[in-house]
């Protein structure tokens, strides 16, 4: 269904797991899709070419989510090719396995390196394309922000401790810029459990399948699920905002 026909998507983390997905869902719906990668330049541009076609051109843009600069770079481009953008969809996303309970093991460096890309970058990224959000509702368009979050926010189960509160920051910083943002443009959470990309696929058969045991519905998120809530919350949920959706086979439940 192209409920999103003619219509602009910037998708940070374009490349990675989900990101594809995403970009290839809103690009199923009708959008032109912006590939925005930091270092994955080739698979963005390979992605760019398997991309269903949409009437605007995609393409692949530079996205680093941590560079205020950069990003303004981007809106100015993302301008001067379609001069407008509808829909932004905050993937980026960075962490590491750190046992909870080793708080040495969790370093300054790596905190900080989790809260600029995770927490500060969707604010950056929001700051920087506001203006061309503020102007797509008027010209009929979606003016969304989708900021990908994870269960972790509400398990405080993941990767490490600050990743998980660095989700925790995203669904929160979501219902505040839902209420700031309101009315030219809604701000939504899609927050997947552990979902099936190849990085998930490579870790241990047993924890995997362990994972999916302890899912009420008995398996792992795919990322064609995850994408088809992104497209949903942009398209079909017009009167959603700062809400927080779930894609998680009810996790949390367990
Ligand atoms: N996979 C899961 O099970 C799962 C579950 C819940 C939530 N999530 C969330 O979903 C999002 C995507 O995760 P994924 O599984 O697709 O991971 P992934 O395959 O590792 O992708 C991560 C993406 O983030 C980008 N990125 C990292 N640091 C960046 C920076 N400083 N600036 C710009 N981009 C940066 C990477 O871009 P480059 O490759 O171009 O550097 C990459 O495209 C993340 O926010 C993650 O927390 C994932």
């Amino acid at each position: 269904m192209k409920n999103l026909n003619g219509q602009v998507a910037v998708v940070t983390g374009g490349a990675g797991g989900l990101g594809e997905a995403i970009c290839i869902g809103l690009a199923q719906a009708g959008c032109a899709v912006v590939v925005g990668y930091n270092r994955s330049e080739g698979p963005a541009r390979a992605l760019v070419d398997r991309l269903p076609p949409a009437g605007l051109p995609h393409a692949a843009l530079k996205c680093p989510v941590t560079d205020a600069a950069s990003l303004a770079a981007l809106a100015a481009e993302v301008d001067k090719r379609y001069g407008r953008c509808d829909v932004l969809v905050n993937c980026a996303g960075t962490t590491r396995y750190v046992p909870h309970g080793d708080l040495d093991a969790l370093d300054d460096a790596l905190i900080d390196q989790i809260l600029a890309t995770n927490v500060r970058g969707p604010f950056a990224a929001v700051r920087a394309l506001r203006p061309l959000l503020d102007r797509s509702r008027a010209a009929g368009g979606a003016g969304v922000v989708v900021n990908i979050s994870s269960i972790a926010a509400v398990t405080a189960m993941g990767s490490n401790v600050m990743y998980c509160a660095s989700k925790a920051a995203v669904d929160n910083m979501t219902r505040s810029l839902a209420r700031a943002l309101a009315p030219a443009i809604r701000v939504l959470s899609v927050s997947p459990g552990l979902a099936d990309t190849e990085f998930v696929k490579s870790m241990d058969p047993a924890w995997r399948d362990e994972q999916a045991r302890r899912t009420p519905l008995q398996r792992l998120a795919a990322p064609e699920e995850v994408a088809a809530a992104v497209v949903a919350a942009a398209g079909a949920l017009s009167f959603t905002t700062g809400a927080v959706i779930p894609v998680d086979g009810g996790r949390p439940l367990a």
